[in-house]
């Protein structure tokens, strides 16, 4: 059994795979192609898509109130984290240019247990990060039809939680006659609450706009690549236009006294922003979801995902700068902190043009991680992880539309009923987790020479510099390492004993078998950010691993192809 678990794919079996369009035995009518319609521009074009969204326009408003001016430190270490993925990500892509992303590499390089544990993982990210997405849509979306003055009700935009909890802040407020306390926020939200149909604490609250946009997003992927890249190159144009004037209008409003003190919540402060600033940076990994659409993966993928990380990491550090310098940081705790800046400098109409980009803007992510999601179901039902369905390709659209139907339900529904940070939280952990994943699985996979034309990771030795970096990080954290299970909650700092574990075993090995920098960096730096997360994201996320374990031993363990040929084999 255990050696079944780890039965792997080979890299040659996958591409051989991939050539024959899956048409033998195992996958009836899953024989279609993919279209080859992508080149290196319009991976650039989707990675940027993808990444420039929620984040930028939403969760940096909280990362910035808790960090300071200091953020921009954030928005930099998760840039260079993300880096040494993307790195990791294209070494693999350019071996492996198949549909399925991490889930495809780990199936190479850890076998169909890792891989199938990735894969769901992967979902999470997907779908739970577009229903982050969605409702971060809604929002702007809401605003901007305030604006031509158009007014749909609360108990229709927004989540049932929000609304309850909103309702019982205020009551408490009230209470305890901390008036001054009672933001606008609460009060539209508490009046959603007060004004929803139902009876009792029954009552119909759900956020019909994200409903909406996940739904034409769905069609649109449902009826093709080139839809799709159309769509998304005019949005892309769009939205880093309007970046680029946020950040040029905005360096005349900086008030340089903002940035003092640069640190006002010391490092602590700055590392408390680590999910929304991550979510920032997450959808460059999705473009290799597509490698089976592109014209030359091995070469376009890896430039696509990193060109697209460098844009955006020059873009995000800018507009930290201006963010925190045009206003005092401690105003930042908004949902739409980029519109409300200038709103509060006096540029209202401006503002308002920011809510327009924001609302394109997150549309076009939706859009990426809509059309990565199937691709991911679609490779998974391939290897017999999945039902057959799954891997359907439609026979006129050539995309995988039963997927893609399904995709869109499972994004749609909760999207209409949860709340913002909470899937931001766990969006942000599942993605660290397929990064340190994949940045193991660079590590496992046998050295090559360089081919031109194709993406190689340089190899630096790590014999002398992890270990270096080791000692450097013990004195730098000695007092967190010290304390670590010091106080009150101890187990909830578990999380960074396990990354003080897996520092000390990687510093080893790297020092024994003179590992690849690239790949032990990127792992010990996601696995850093993944320890500065919230306890309960952890429990969530094992919940939900738990819940992709059950549904492989009952299901996929079974149907796995490669369990199939190995019986045939031995027969
Ligand atoms: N990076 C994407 C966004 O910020 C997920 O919306």
């Amino acid at each position: 059994m255990s050696k079944s678990l780890f039965r792997r794919k080979s890299v040659e079996k996958i591409l051989a795979d991939v050539a024959s369009g899956f048409s033998d035995a195992e996958h009836p009518g899953t024989a279609s192609h993919l279209k080859k319609e992508l080149n290196v521009k319009d991976l650039t074009l989707m990675g940027i898509a993808a990444v420039v969204g929620a984040g930028i326009f939403s969760t940096i408003g909280e990362a910035a109130f808790n960090g300071g001016p200091g953020v921009t430190f954030l928005f930099i270490i998760t840039a260079i984290t993300c880096g040494f993925s993307a790195m990791c990500y294209a070494e693999f892509a350019s071996r492996i240019p198949v549909a399925g992303s991490a889930y495809t590499y780990a199936y190479a390089s850890f076998g169909e247990l890792i891989a199938w544990i990735i894969g769901w993982d992967l979902l999470m990210e997907y779908a739970i990060g577009n229903i982050a997405v969605a409702i971060s849509w809604s929002e702007y979306f809401v605003n901007l039809l305030e604006g031509f003055h158009i007014h749909m009700p609360g108990y229709l935009t927004m989540d049932y939680f929000s609304a309850f909890t909103a309702h019982e802040k205020i009551q408490q407020l009230t209470t305890s006659g901390n008036l001054a306390e009672i933001t606008d926020r609460l009060k539209v939200a508490a009046a959603a609450w007060a004004n929803a149909p139902g009876i009792g604490n029954f009552k119909l609250i759900a956020n019909i706009p994200a409903l909406g946009i996940v739904f034409i997003i769905t069609y649109l992927v449902y009826v093709g690549i080139r839809e799709t890249k159309r769509a998304t190159n005019a949005m892309v144009y769009l939205k880093i236009a309007i970046v680029i004037a946020v950040i040029a209008i905005g360096f005349f409003y900086v008030t340089p006294a903002n940035w003092h003190p640069f640190l006002p919540n010391g490092f602590g402060g700055v590392m408390k922003g680590v999910s929304g600033v991550f979510f920032a940076y997450i959808g460059f990994d999705a473009i290799s979801t597509t490698a089976e659409e592109c014209e030359n993966p091995q070469r376009d993928l890896p430039r696509g995902m990193i060109y697209s990380l460098i844009i955006c990491t020059v873009l995000y550090i800018l507009i930290s700068l201006v963010l925190t310098g045009m206003v005092n940081y401690k105003n930042l705790q908004v949902g739409d902190p980029l519109a409300y800046v200038f709103a509060k400098v006096g540029l209202k109409n401006i503002s308002y043009i920011i809510s327009i980009s924001a609302v394109i803007a997150t549309a076009s992510v939706l859009l990426i991680f809509q059309l990565g999601q199937p691709r991911i179901w679609m490779s998974m039902s391939r290897d017999g992880l999945l039902p057959k369905a799954f891997s359907r390709i439609h026979p006129k659209f050539h995309t995988p539309s039963f997927a893609t139907v399904v995709t869109g339900f499972v994004v749609a529904i909760p999207a209409l009923f949860l709340n913002l940070t909470e899937v931001t939280n766990l969006t942000s952990i599942g993605t660290l987790f397929a990064f340190v994943l994949v940045c193991g699985g660079v590590l496992l996979l046998p050295r090559e020479e360089a081919v031109k034309g194709k993406f190689h990771l340089p190899y630096i030795n790590s014999q002398w510099i992890v270990p270096v970096l080791f000692i450097a990080g013990v004195i730098f954290f000695n007092d967190k390492i010290l304390n670590l299970f010091n106080g009150t909650n101890a187990h909830e700092r578990f999380p960074y004993f396990l990354f003080i574990l897996l520092s000390a075993t990687l510093t080893v090995l790297s020092f024994i078998k003179k590992l690849s920098l690239i790949p032990v960096l990127g792992l010990l730096s996601c696995f850093y950010l993944m320890s500065e997360l919230e306890y309960e994201s952890w429990i969530r996320f094992l919940a939900w691993l738990v819940i992709g374990l059950v549904i492989y031993f009952t299901y996929g363990y079974k149907h796995s192809v490669i369990a199939k040929e190995n019986k045939a084999a031995v027969k």
